[in-house]
């Protein structure tokens, strides 16, 4: 799929994996598609994320203060499309495949790559999405051989061609500011 965008195109030369975040617990779960998952810390291991809080997903960490990442395969762009363009709002995703719960109780996807059980510590209101800090309490390899989805390869899935400016520099706001200043 082409991307019109430039600042998508810009965005995408940013290497980013992509994961399902587990949220919840047992059959109140849930788990939503996520590319805004980086390393913050080595001592002690922290992960960020960044979450929209209109996602069904977001009140489910705020309540717990815990979410288990799992990483993604190469082939498994339908697992992301199935987590990132459905909400538990209409439906229950994970009834659709197998899943077990990491020792905080967050789902876990048992097809993915490796998983990361994670305790919110910070977070932060950022744009559109709240960024959340977390200590990495534990975590393995599901599928030690196989190579992670890179979100480059999932073209327009997530729509960000249609949501993000089309060009960088002064926004209207800072236009605003200008002739407000004149
Ligand atoms: C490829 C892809 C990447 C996404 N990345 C994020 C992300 O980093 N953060 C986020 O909050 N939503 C992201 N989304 C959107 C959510 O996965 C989507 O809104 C989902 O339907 C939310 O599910 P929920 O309402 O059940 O929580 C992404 C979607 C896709 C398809």
């Amino acid at each position: 799929m082409s991307i019109h965008n430039p600042v998508k195109r810009l965005f995408l030369t940013l290497t980013e994996g992509v994961y399902v975040i587990g949220v919840g617990e047992g059959d109140l779960g849930n788990a939503f598609t996520a590319t805004s998952v980086m390393q913050a810390s080595m001592r002690p291991p922290l992960l960020a994320i960044a979450v929209n809080p209109e996602n069904a997903s977001y009140p489910l960490i705020v309540e717990r203060g815990v979410f288990c990442v799992t990483v993604l395969q190469r082939d498994q762009s339908a697992l992301a499309d199935l987590f990132g363009n459905h909400s538990a709002r209409d439906e229950n995703k994970l009834c659709a495949v197998p899943w077990h719960a990491a020792p905080s109780g967050a789902p876990v996807l048992d097809q993915g790559l490796a998983y990361f059980d994670c305790r919110v510590v910070a977070s932060h209101p950022a744009g559109d999405h709240v960024v959340m800090l977390a200590e990495v309490t534990g975590g393995d390899f599901l599928q030690p051989r196989a190579r992670p989805l890179r979100y480059d390869e999932l073209g327009n899935m997530d729509g960000s061609d249609e949501l993000l400016p089309d060009h960088l520099g002064a926004s209207r706001g800072d236009d605003d500011v200008r002739s407000n200043e004149q």
